[in-house]
């Protein structure tokens, strides 16, 4: 066994985007409309009604994007691939213009020494097949996703060695049957939000199975929004209350990739309450097939949360979060009879209340680590914040100090043991935040435009955390 200090000679230093929310050309060479662009054009759904319908403009955009990943010698860039554009209705023909924009895009980072890294599922469903049969709530859409990873794999396999099938599987599924906040809109329709996970497991288990049979030296997961849990104090009872949200909240999806089982106690709890999914003969079994292929566990980690005790009669989940940026309007969650999600007094939080905690990324990679010894891909980790674009200049000396500290504890995770393949940044360019418009940014290259489709040049400009990861890059984590 050998012992390694700070980060392998190989490690994959990136940065990470979706399509819905940097592509634009929402109507352009073939692509069907997608549930999300549905769901924008609802008044009251997005910050300001922002849509991203031009986005950053990557769709034209991808060249010069491409050019600055190469300047700052970025190793990996994650992205996400769009099901509308390349199979417009979902289940029919193959649009051929799609898949040459990804193409293109592939080859142009391949060029540049830039590993592509592919989400299939970063949100944008076909809205055909909620018109179909609901999408994620029938079953038959696992064969469709199936036939569409497959297509990806087909045809960029070639190419693309390193796959992410679902991103935040937690969030989508979360936000969109609990929370009303994402497509299809629902609220507090619990028994639908297990049931859909569970269609939603067997797309992510069946994909990898078809992606190993076709490449079986592919490296293959998918990314948990992990929020590593601490109980409020010492009491017992806030020690159960953290067992029961580790078991409902994270390793109700983690165990499953990494084991293909959901765990126990959830299961009793769930049917305890009538809202288990309904499982048939023969998924047991796909699922464990495919979780024995899984080649790391992704992470998308941007807080931790606290657990605390929540009597029966206690505070119910509240759906209501900060999409405004004005601090301190973010509302306790919480399920009574189990726990609630008070705020940590110790850690500061960002404009939009998400605590800012870089030791938990480090202790994302040590349960994993423990949990299920798999591999980690850091698929997601930065801040969200007001930049200020001055004579041509954006400095976030902010950004800067947030990454550096995430990146020293992923440091100390190596060295902890821990095999970290890689480390993507939320975001590259600066993006659409699907509900917060594009106020809230992310990216080392500022984008010049506002809310309004028609505002700014959507040119391109470096922030300082550009030079900032760059060196980062150089000196592979060693200088910070
Ligand atoms: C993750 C998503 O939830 O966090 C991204 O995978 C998202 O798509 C990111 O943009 C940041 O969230 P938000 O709400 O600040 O844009």
């Amino acid at each position: 066994f050998e012992k390694s200090k700070g980060f392998p000679a190989d490690f994959l230093w990136g940065s990470a985007s979706a399509a819905y929310q940097v592509e634009g050309a929402w109507n352009e060479d073939g692509k069907g409309m997608s549930n999300w662009d549905k769901f924008v054009r609802i008044p009251g759904k997005t910050f300001q009604g922002t849509t991203g319908d031009k986005a950053v403009d990557h769709y034209h955009r991808y060249k010069e994007d491409v050019k600055l990943m190469a300047q700052m010698g970025l190793k990996t860039y994650r992205f996400s691939i769009s099901w509308p554009r390349v199979i417009p209705d979902g289940n029919g023909a193959i649009n051929e213009k799609g898949l040459k924009f990804y193409d293109d895009l592939i080859n142009e980072l391949i060029a540049n020494n830039i590993v592509p890294m592919v989400t299939v599922y970063h949100w944008d469903m076909p809205q055909a097949l909620e018109e179909q049969y609901h999408g994620w709530e029938n079953r038959q859409i696992v064969d469709d996703f199936v036939r569409y990873a497959t297509t990806l794999f087909e045809h960029f396999g070639d190419r693309v060695k390193h796959w992410i099938i679902m991103n935040e599987q937690n969030v989508f599924t979360g936000l969109g049957w609990q929370a009303g906040m994402h497509p299809p809109g629902k609220v507090d329709d619990d028994k639908t939000f297990y049931q859909v996970n569970h269609h939603v497991f067997l797309a992510h288990a069946k994909s990898v199975l078809a992606l190993k049979k076709l490449y079986p030296d592919a490296l293959v997961g998918s990314s948990f929004a992990y929020s590593p849990s601490y109980a409020y104090d010492r009491h017992p009872e806030n020690a159960m209350a953290k067992a029961d949200y580790d078991d409902l909240k994270n390793y109700y999806w983690m165990d499953m990739y990494a084991y293909g089982r959901y765990p126990r106690a959830a299961i009793a709890y769930l049917e305890s309450q009538g809202i288990a999914p309904q499982m048939e003969p023969g998924d047991a079994e796909i699922l464990k097939e495919a979780a024995a292929k899984v080649d790391f566990m992704g992470v998308n980690y941007y807080q931790t949360t606290v657990v605390e005790y929540n009597p029966i009669d206690g505070v119910g989940t509240s759906h209501e979060m900060n999409t405004t940026g004005k601090k301190g309007t973010a509302k306790v969650q919480g399920v009574p009879g189990l726990y609630k999600n008070p705020s940590n007094e110790f850690l500061p939080t960002t404009d939009w209340d998400w605590t800012i905690d870089p030791m938990g990324i480090r202790m994302c990679c040590r349960e994993i680590t423990s949990r299920y010894d798999l591999p980690i891909v850091i698929s997601e980790n930065g801040l969200g914040a007001f930049d200020k674009f001055e004579d041509g200049k954006i400095h976030d000396p902010y950004r800067i100090d947030y990454l550096k500290r995430h990146i020293e504890e992923l440091k100390k995770a190596c060295d902890d043991g821990c095999r970290v393949l890689a480390y993507c940044t939320w975001s590259y360019t600066d993006l659409l935040s699907w509900l917060n418009g594009y106020q809230k940014r992310y990216g080392f290259v500022y984008v010049d435009r506002e809310e309004d489709e028609n505002s700014g040049t959507l040119n391109r400009y470096k922030k300082d955390s550009f030079d900032w990861y760059k060196h980062v890059i150089e000196t592979n984590g060693e200088e910070l």
